[in-house]
């Protein structure tokens, strides 16, 4: 499993470098798998997931064909399989790697409910524990800015479970009773808020997630894709840097 974790976590950065306005969600696709099987990966654990703009906003988007704009926020949702094993990683950045005002604001949302759920990642926690927490801050944070008026509302922003098994299979089985050590799960909050939501419309089409594989174990959680950039300013320093694709290009 580390592994598949490892050589997803070096497509996804050589994507983050290498994106730009004008490529395409398929671009993004192409680069990331060029890295599962360049690195020894037989397959993809799951058709990967590239949606740009608006289709950040859609669940199990896998169509990858738009073109990249200049202010779309990427969801980038991929895993390879290795001898079997598959990761399920998601990272959002923006196409021109600037954050708006907007999106900083969304995505730092999603980080602290990310991390909240991490730190349930622990034995005897509930396997609904990550989930909870998560729940709990984009609830809050969303009727601080009026997103939201009531903690109900909020699954029409946020309308999935937080947290899968993971192993064999992308979607694992498990015992969905205590977290025990040794188990490895997703921690995966989102916020998707399509063109027409009922709220201001500058946060239309903002769609993020940031998805993490995590071992249970007796101490504290171990983040095994933690070696992709997770915080703003490292996303940003990274999609400074070139890419051996940018010569493609050219
Ligand atoms: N990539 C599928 C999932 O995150 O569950
Ligand atoms: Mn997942
Ligand atoms: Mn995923």
């Amino acid at each position: 499993m580390r592994k598949a974790i490892h050589i997803t976590c070096a497509g996804i950065q050589e994507a983050m470098k290498a994106i730009e306005p004008g490529m395409g969600e398929y671009d993004v696709e192409a680069i990331v798998e060029y890295f599962f099987k360049s690195k020894g990966a037989e397959d993809a654990g799951y058709p990967s997931i590239v949606g740009g703009g608006e289709n950040s906003c859609i669940l199990h988007y896998e169509t990858n064909r738009k073109k990249l704009a200049g202010g779309d926020m990427i969801v980038c949702d991929v895993g390879a399989e290795y001898h079997g094993y598959s990761a399920d990683i998601t990272r959002s950045f923006p196409a021109n790697g600037n954050f708006s005002e907007e999106q900083t604001t969304i995505y730092n949302i999603v980080l602290e409910a990310q991390l909240a759920g991490i730190a349930k990642c622990k034995p005897g926690e509930y396997f609904r524990s990550p989930h909870n927490a998560a729940m709990e801050v984009i609830q809050k944070r969303l009727q601080e800015l009026a997103i939201i008026k009531t903690p109900g509302e909020v699954a029409k922003y946020f309308f999935h479970g937080t947290s899968h098994y993971l192993g064999l299979d992308v979607h694992d089985e498990g015992t969905h009773g205590k977290l025990m050590p040794n188990s490895v799960i997703t921690v995966e909050p989102g916020i998707y808020i399509p063109a027409g939501s009922d709220c201001d419309k500058k946060w239309w089409n903002i769609g993020i997630r940031i998805e993490d594989d995590v071992l249970i174990t007796e101490m504290e959680p171990d983040v095994l894709s933690s070696c992709v950039p997770k915080t703003i300013e490292e996303i940003k320093a990274l999609m400074n840097q070139e890419s051996l694709f940018n010569l493609l290009k050219k």
